[in-house]
């Protein structure tokens, strides 16, 4: 028989990425003041965190910190995919993850697309992992396809990233992920953010 094959992949999960081509200018900057902020709080405030320090959450305008204020405006306000119609309101806080400490699976409610920054991420302090929105109804059909299939359509059951220094990811706020454990011997720090997306007429 004669057959013809074709797929489209709809409804995709986009998950963007942003470089800092001349992190190194800010690196040491954002770490001594990561530090100094967890002086200041030393007790901060749990959420997704086992073990480790996490900041307040505050708007981004109100950032005490120049530096961080410029990387997260400028690289936002350079973000192509979104429509210049759209302004963003952006909220963030600071994450130690200390050796041992992980971010358990959560989401992020109430915000429309999230983020984090790379900061200082030594080798092996801790993946990123999204799970597949359909991890319960699609399993047996994912695991159903070839190799070559899931890796030429992106269809896991879940997936990670492993963290770059000075590189962005922005995601869509309703992506289940976690951060695996810190196995170097270093602190791994990140800096986290909500994005609401707001319409202008
Ligand atoms: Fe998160």
């Amino acid at each position: 028989m004669d057959l013809s094959y074709k797929v489209t992949n709809l409804f995709p999960s986009s998950i963007h990425r942003l470089g800092i081509n001349n992190f190194n200018d800010y690196k040491n900057k954002l770490v001594e003041e990561t530090y100094q902020e967890k002086n200041e709080d030393p007790k901060g405030r749990k959420i997704s965190n086992r073990g480790g320090w996490q900041s307040d959450q505050i708007e981004i305008r109100q950032c005490k910190s120049e530096t961080l204020k410029k990387i997260i405006i400028d690289s936002l306000s350079n973000f192509e995919p979104i429509s210049e119609k759209v302004s963003m309101f952006v909220e963030g806080w600071k994450n130690i993850n200390e050796p041992g400490n992980f971010n358990v699976r959560h989401n992020h409610p109430r915000s429309d697309l999230s983020g984090v920054l790379w900061i200082k991420t030594p080798k092996n302090s801790g993946n990123i992992v999204f799970t597949s929105p359909d991890f319960f109804n699609r399993y047996q059909e994912i695991d159903s396809y070839t190799d070559e299939f899931k890796y030429n359509s992106n269809s896991y059951i879940s997936y990670y990233f492993i963290p770059k220094e000075g590189h962005i990811l922005i995601f869509p706020s309703f992506l289940e992920h976690e951060v695996e454990i810190n196995k170097s011997d270093e602190d791994r720090i990140s800096y986290s953010f909500n994005i609401k997306l707001i319409h202008e007429k």
